[in-house]
């Protein structure tokens, strides 16, 4: 084995990143020399450097898993692929596949739902932003609309007119389940009344009917009983719409929420410790369901779940490109993916594996990114043994809202990889270059370089 030297630094002596729950960081990092059965070195060698990998296997059992808790506790389940969670083609394509329909939340994801062959009766369309020609299109298609605003009302009032046909719509609420933070910026508030009176509104309006209900009670639920309480409020306004208009709720639309196995930022816990199985949420789901339920009606449950689904299937290679001290003593790690590629570090504590063994003491060390800025750090309190330029993290779980809110930001995106089933390894979004950047830009021609000169010597000459 070999040994490298290492230049003495003073350390504060402290015995790891302890808890209350004696959770120390482990005295070793997890090695991972491949990923989705492919060695590292292979994939960065053809791929470079930075690199996401999405394993095909680990989202198909990820879905199914996720799918037959509910299909097994309940006769008519639907899910709807969360298209902001991750709208690489490939990734849509393979949950298309697998049978869930689309759900979007802007013309953006609408067209591409569109260019994807996505029939209109497999796309739900929520949202706040939903622009008028993108609705008219919704309707003529006959998509599920979830109303969120007021003037969403108006417009689709508007549209009924223009066609000359009522127009079957949900309507999205927001509720208390006991739960902070309440998510109470969308749709219509139950508990003040808000919700009713939109109904009567809607109603009174003659252009539209009411078929479906729908609300999102947050992002990484921990808690599977405000599942429960969601459910059993949401039916039992749907028999008061019913018996105040005749509108019978055929769709229950829980939105999405279930945590990955992931961990947030000032966690203890391990994701495995803290997070309840997902038959905890699809059981409090049911249950509820069956308990408010008039026997003979089981309307559709559709089911949004987006992290829970995709953020296990993705991971990201990243490389260290130099390593350094810290003023205090820390050491700190530069590599070439940062907040850029990883935007939700900001939250999320992520599993952090080196490429290959390295001996040596482990300290706690600070992994940045690339980006000249100071908030781009990966993680600011990991125990890792003395790391060389060339070393490889393996990042994991990645796969959520990464790939749709990464930033373009001085750095050109990287290589995105599909291990598929197969053990095949298919390049489904290729790395930028400087044409992606500057394709949209104009430089008029008064600025172009030759241009400058020009006026810059006559005005010498003058
Ligand atoms: C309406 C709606 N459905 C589904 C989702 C997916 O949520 P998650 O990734 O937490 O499952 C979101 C996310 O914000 C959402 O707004």
């Amino acid at each position: 084995m070999q040994i490298q030297y290492q230049k003495p630094a003073i350390q504060k002596l402290h015995s790891g990143l302890m808890n209350k729950f004696a959770g120390a960081i482990p005295p070793q990092r997890r090695v991972k020399t491949a990923v989705a059965g492919i060695s590292v070195d292979d994939l960065v060698t053809q791929f470079g450097s930075p690199l996401f990998v999405y394993s095909e296997r680990t989202l198909r059992r990820q879905f199914r898993t996720i799918r037959n808790a509910f299909a097994t506790r309940y006769p008519d389940v639907t899910f709807g692929w969360s298209y902001k969670t991750n709208y690489l083609k490939a990734i849509c394509a393979i949950l298309h596949q697998e049978g869930a329909m689309a759900e979007l939340v802007s013309k953006m994801e609408y067209d591409k739902a569109k260019a994807l062959g996505i029939p209109g009766n497999q796309i739900i369309f929520n949202g706040p932003h939903k622009p008028f020609e993108t609705l008219e299109a919704a309707v003529k298609d006959s998509v599920i609309i979830n109303i969120d605003h007021l003037d969403e009302i108006e417009d689709l009032e508007a549209i009924s007119t223009r066609l000359g046909q009522v127009i079957s719509v949900g309507l999205r609420l927001n509720l208390d389940v006991g739960i902070q933070p309440r998510w109470s910026r969308f749709g219509f508030n139950l508990e003040s009344g808000q919700a009713m009176d939109v109904i009567r509104r809607i109603q009174n309006g003659g252009k539209l009917r009411v078929r479906g209900l729908h609300s999102h009670i947050g992002t990484f639920i921990t808690e599977p009983a405000a599942y429960g309480r969601q459910v059993e409020k949401m039916v039992k306004f749907g028999y008061e719409i019913e018996a105040a208009c005749g509108w019978r709720m055929e769709y229950i639309d829980i939105g999405g929420g279930l945590p990955s196995r992931s961990r947030l930022k000032g966690s203890y816990h391990a994701a495995e410790v803290l997070l309840p199985h997902i038959d905890e949420y699809a059981e409090a789901v049911c249950d509820a369901l069956w308990a408010n339920l008039k026997p003979g009606l089981t309307p559709k449950l559709i089911v949004e779940s987006g992290r829970a689904v995709v953020d296990e299937a993705g991971t990201l290679i990243t490389t260290v490109c130099g390593t350094k001290r810290l003023p205090d003593g820390t050491r700190a790690y530069v590599v070439d993916a940062g907040v850029n590629l990883l935007f939700t570090s900001f939250w999320y504590r992520f599993d952090i594996a080196l490429d290959r063994h390295v001996a040596g003491v482990c300290e706690p060390s600070v992994i940045y990114g690339p980006m000249c800025m100071n908030i781009d750090v990966v993680d600011e309190a990991i125990s890792l043994p003395p790391l060389s330029r060339g070393t490889r993290f393996v990042i994991s779980t990645v796969g959520a809202y990464n790939n749709t809110q990464w930033l373009q930001f001085i750095e050109y995106r990287p290589n995105v990889v599909l291990v598929t089933e197969a053990g095949n390894v298919e390049l489904i979004r290729a790395a930028e270059d400087l044409s992606d950047l500057e394709r949209r830009e104009y430089l008029p021609p008064f600025l172009a370089p030759n241009a400058g000169l020009q006026s810059f010597s006559s005005t010498q000459g003058d």
